[in-house]
């Protein structure tokens, strides 16, 4: 896989990053003002993802609206970053809106189920095709809950992960693959809680092999997957890949848990129901609520009945799983509103020919550079590299290029556009137009121009 990157002229890309910046800051005064003022939070931030953004401070925001947000200083910008999914149903939905609103004047929580509980347990039955359902605060919550579980369910102490996966912030999959194949914590990774080798094995992306030589040995309780690695770029699988891990896995007894907390950027029932995958157990978070925090997961009726019956009595409230928030009437409210009223067919229908649009605009527009680069795309959700496509997170993890994102990123702020921090991403609402996709592509271009010539 050839990086194109080396090819770009540092010094002149180091000078158009400083230009970059130079104009945001003359741009931002009032959140660089706001910015100055934040020495109460730790980094001046209220969470640490918050730092990541290019530029010497991050924005401050006043509003936010369908595809959309304005920030202190009164400018407005194109949202592709959608709050790293959480808005992926455009911010402040109206029907949403209406329904949260609603239920924060009934109650938010009573630990009593509301009237939404079984019809959001039905509907995601529908999406999804599990039988049963349960909730939690986030996806990094449900994906701890899922692993206890499959744990306990197995009697078998390891998991199994795609090397640069990412599910949250839940210790056991923070980890890479070291170059012996032991595991290792995911650098950056903070304070571990035990040596990871002690509870994960980790395989390539697209490597059945890989995963048929790591359950052989008997001791894996479950595989935990995004379908097409979202976290480290997108990484897609190759034709026959989820087939083949799903014979491997039912022949060795391993669960397969499918966490489409992003991939639900294919469609209304995400890569479970597009590809036909069959999941054990599944988790979804962020979007689900259109930006209240919930998640759900789900699993067969065959697995509920054995956690029916570890849970019981006074154990389960320190059973691990739960949460004093978990399925509280405005989390749900909330799930009820947004399947009913957003993430539909019609939904994604509109926002996945936007990004097909955007694709092709930043495919051209490599061409027309001469530029070996690329784009891969999954649904509603697209994302450019600088290298051919990677097969694999470590291949991913290679190509990034932290100086060409800033000036990518500052580039096209400073032009009125807003991509995930993270690597090149851009996710798109019902809310976005096709003069959204017209103005990244050509500030994209233009950013290309003033990069090669
Ligand atoms: C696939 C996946 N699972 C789980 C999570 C964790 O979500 P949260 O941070 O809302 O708990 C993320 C977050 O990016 C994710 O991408």
């Amino acid at each position: 896989m050839a990086s194109g990157t080396r090819n770009v002229d540092r010094g002149r890309l180091a000078e158009l990053l400083e230009a970059e910046t130079r104009t945001f800051v003359d741009d931002h005064p009032r959140s660089a003002g706001l910015a100055s003022s934040s020495s109460s939070l730790v980094a001046g931030v209220p969470m640490p993802w918050m730092r990541r953004w290019p530029g010497p401070f991050p924005l401050t925001v006043d509003d936010a609206y369908g595809g959309r947000f304005v920030d202190v200083d009164g400018r407005e910008y194109v949202d592709f970053c959608l709050g790293d999914t959480g808005a992926m149903t455009g911010h402040s939905h109206p029907r949403v809106l209406a329904a949260v609103g609603a239920q924060l004047a009934r109650g938010a929580t009573t630990m009593l189920p509301s009237r939404d509980a079984p019809v959001v347990g039905a509907e995601l039955a529908r999406r999804f095709g599990l039988p049963k359902w349960q909730f939690a605060l986030s996806a990094t919550d449900a994906n701890r809950f899922v692993l206890r579980f499959a744990r306990a369910i197995t009697g078998r102490r390891k998991i199994l992960v795609h090397d640069w996966c990412y599910h949250g912030t839940v210790d056991e999959t923070l980890v890479v693959s070291l170059a012996d194949g032991r595991t290792s914590s995911r650098p950056g990774a903070i304070g571990p809680q035990v040596n990871p080798e002690l509870t994960t094995v980790v395989v390539p992306f697209n490597d059945v092999d890989a995963v048929e030589r790591a359950v052989s040995k008997g001791d894996i309780a479950c595989m935990l997957i995004e379908p097409a690695l979202t976290n480290i770029g997108i990484v897609l699988p190759e034709p026959g890949y989820h087939d083949r891990l799903r014979e491997v896995l039912r022949r060795h007894d391993v669960l397969l848990i499918v966490d489409e907390t992003h991939t639900i950027c294919a469609g209304p029932g995400g890569c479970t129901a597009e590809w036909g995958l069959h999941p054990d157990m599944f988790v979804i978070g962020k979007t689900i609520g259109s930006g209240i925090p919930v998640a759900a997961y789900g699993m067969t009726a065959e697995i509920a009945e054995r956690i029916e019956s570890l849970q019981r009595d006074d154990g389960i409230d320190v059973s691990g799983v739960g949460g004093t928030l978990a399925g509280n009437a405005v989390s749900l409210a909330a799930v009820r509103a947004t399947l009913q009223h957003a993430l539909r067919e019609e939904d994604f229908r509109h926002s996945t020919a936007l990004a097909e649009s955007w694709t092709r605009g930043v495919q051209e527009a490599f061409t027309a550079h001469g530029l070996p680069w690329s784009v891969q795309r999954l649904g509603c959700r697209a994302e450019y590299w600088f290298c051919e496509p990677p097969h694999n997170g470590a291949q991913a993890a290679a190509a990034i290029d932290h100086e060409l994102d800033a000036f990518m990123h500052l580039w096209a702020l400073n032009r009125g556009m807003l991509l995930t921090p993270f690597h090149n991403m851009a996710l798109f609402t019902p809310f976005h137009t096709t003069t959204d996709v017209d103005l990244h592509t050509e500030v994209f271009s233009a950013a290309l121009s003033a990069l090669v010539g």
